[in-house]
């Protein structure tokens, strides 16, 4: 049989390289999409060199529809096929929403809600296509139920994410596509690197965190290999928070 393609956005450094990570070592070939193109194939070969799958790196502004028609165009001449999307590109600008532009407002909903709304559609269509169904993930974030006065934007575009894959799910069921979201607790990356290093939030996640520690990339990349394997079939348009345990704990 041969191998399955998946098309992972923002996977050149963070969460969406840990997706990318965990997926190569299941053999899944892996598109690896983001805006920064150097980082972008840079990232593919490192991970081609590390796992041995065949990896395809590109530029890509989630936010532009040309630029994701032109995304799952080339993916498709390259691969021949897409059986997995990972909706991972996003953004938080931590900038309080009584303090926040427009400009800025409207930039976090067009990447992190248009941008998934137009790479879901398009890709969509390809599975729909191929006709051998497909596994399309969102990452979310625990910000889907809650929010601070520095994340008005960040929240409003992860609920609104949720909803959408809820959407998306009704829409794809009978065609053999199943979508699903996974919510992120606190995980360490090059976004959120600058407050989670320092001494008090580190032990701020020792006490609320019942695991212990933060999150890895790769602990939310385990995760969408999960949703993603042939026994997840029957679970579709749910979220699944992979936090450690941080929101089961009672302030
Ligand atoms: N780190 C956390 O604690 C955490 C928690 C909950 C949810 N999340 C979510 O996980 C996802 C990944 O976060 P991360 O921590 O790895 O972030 P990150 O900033 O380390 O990586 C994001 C990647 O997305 C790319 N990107 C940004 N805008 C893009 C666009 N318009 N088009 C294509 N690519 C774009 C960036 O170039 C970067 O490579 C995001 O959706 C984020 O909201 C993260």
């Amino acid at each position: 049989m041969p191998a399955k393609v998946a098309l992972i956005t923002g996977a050149a450094r963070g969460i969406g390289f840990g997706i990318a990570t965990c997926l190569a070592h299941k053999g899944v070939q892996i598109v690896i999409a983001d805006m920064n193109g150097t980082a972008a194939r840079k990232s593919a070969k490192q991970l081609a060199a590390a796992t041995g799958v065949k990896t395809f790196g590109l530029a890509c502004d989630i936010s532009v529809r040309p630029q994701v028609e032109s995304l799952v165009r080339k993916t498709i001449k390259h691969f021949g096929r897409i059986d997995i999307l990972v909706n991972n590109a996003g953004i938080c600008p931590f900038v309080d929403i009584m303090e926040m532009s427009g400009e800025m407002f409207k930039k976090t909903i067009d990447v992190n809600l248009h941008g998934a709304f137009h790479c879901t559609q398009l890709v969509a269509k390809e599975m729909i296509r191929g006709g051998r169904g497909g596994r399309i993930i969102f990452i979310t974030s625990l910000a889907v139920n809650v929010s601070s006065a520095a994340q008005g934007d960040y929240a409003a575009s992860k609920a609104g994410l949720h909803m959408l894959m809820k959407s998306f799910a009704i829409a794809l069921g009978p065609k053999g596509i199943t979508c699903n979201g996974v919510a992120p607790g606190m995980i360490l990356t090059d976004m959120t690197r600058f407050h989670w290093e320092k001494p008090e939030p580190a032990a701020f996640v020792k006490q609320r965190v019942p695991v212990g520690r933060i999150g890895t990339p790769e602990d939310i990349g385990n995760a969408v290999a999960l949703l993603c394997s042939d026994e997840a079939a029957y679970i579709n348009g749910v979220g699944l928070i992979v936090d450690g345990g941080h929101q089961a704990v009672c302030a």
